[in-house]
């Protein structure tokens, strides 16, 4: 793979560039069922890789699952959980100065930042691979791998889709990179459903209209719902709001449940980024198209098809 670093998704080009992560993102499922790692693993010479998790927001799933992918590869992991509290931060040192240490320290650094952009800046001094983990309301580049891995793994195929994002499409960055890497797929149908005040940003819009992508900006569901192959909902993003008030006006404006559920095709797909606070009925788990818990299943072994291309074009 020809990228050092992964800042944003619109550096997935080429349909070859999903292609080869999704097919080793298979061999490394295989590989965990059969407990065949021949050609797998990360080459340890001279010595094991050590990836640094990098955290200054919350995470559960995405850091877990990266450390997780890497030491299954049989690599390193340095941790700073809560970077914020915890690490030189609190002194008062700058992103970059820390990334020019840890760039010292580790062979790959996974970055979790509030502020968009806080990836990108990273990535100009750093002398190590960046994946950009979620940067503030910006994107989560692999979050949108393995949202469109577990698409493709459910359906059967990638284009020919009606996609509904449901939620805060404002402040959630990961259906901002999901909507770009979409947006180069044919036929695809978007339907962009929020309350007013967290509509899809304006770049985004720009850049589905110069793909040519149909899409419609709406607060309703009930009108689309039984068209629909792939419903995407996302939690409100409390912590964005500059108040409670405004947080307030919005937090529980949609509700899935087995009722509306049962609108909707058979063969449809019910996702969410996770964690969920309410969005998503508990009821509907148990649904054969509930697919939230399958797509953290897939990242962990989207993560190890992903450090293992990194890793390995270092070392060409
Ligand atoms: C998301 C995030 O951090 O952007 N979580 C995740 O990585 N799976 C979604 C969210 O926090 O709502």
């Amino acid at each position: 793979m020809k990228i050092q670093h992964l800042i944003e998704i619109q550096q997935f080009k080429s349909p070859e560039m999903l292609e080869n992560i999704f097919q080793l993102t298979d061999r490394m499922e295989e590989g965990e069922l059969s407990g065949n790692f021949e050609g797998l693993l990360l080459s340890n010479h001279p010595r094991k890789k050590i990836l640094a998790s990098l955290f200054y927001e919350p995470s559960t799933r995405t850091r877990l699952s990266f450390e997780s992918a890497m030491k299954r590869l049989n690599g390193e992991v340095l941790t700073t959980e809560h970077a914020l509290q915890f690490s030189s931060v609190t002194k008062g040192e700058t992103l970059v100065d820390t990334i020019r240490v840890v760039g010292s320290y580790a062979d790959l650094i996974v970055l979790r930042h509030y502020e968009e952009g806080a990836a990108k800046q990273a990535a100009e001094i750093s002398p190590i691979p960046i994946i950009n983990a979620g940067d503030g309301c910006g994107q989560h580049p692999t979050q949108a791998l393995l949202d469109m891995y577990t698409i493709k793994k459910e359906l059967g195929r990638i284009k020919n889709l009606n996609v509904a994002f449901v939620g805060d499409l404002l402040y959630g960055r990961t259906v901002h990179s999901l909507a770009y890497l979409l947006a180069r797929q044919e036929g695809i149908r978007m339907y962009l459903v929020s309350p007013e005040q967290i509509r899809m940003p304006r770049d985004i819009l720009n850049y589905l209209d110069e793909h040519h992508i149909l899409y419609e900006e709406t607060s309703e569901i009930e009108e689309w719902i039984s068209s629909i192959d792939i419903l995407y909902v996302t939690r409100i993003q409390k912590e964005r709001f500059r108040n409670v008030f405004e947080y307030q006006q919005v937090e529980k404006t949609y509700t899935i449940n087995n009722e509306l559920v049962s609108r909707m095709k058979e063969d449809a797909r019910i996702m969410h980024p996770l964690p969920r606070v309410g969005e998503i009925s508990m009821e509907v788990d148990s649904d054969p198209r509930a697919a939230y818990f399958k797509q953290a299943q897939n990242g962990l072994f989207l993560r190890m098809a992903l450090l293992k291309l990194l890793l390995d074009a270092k070392e060409e």
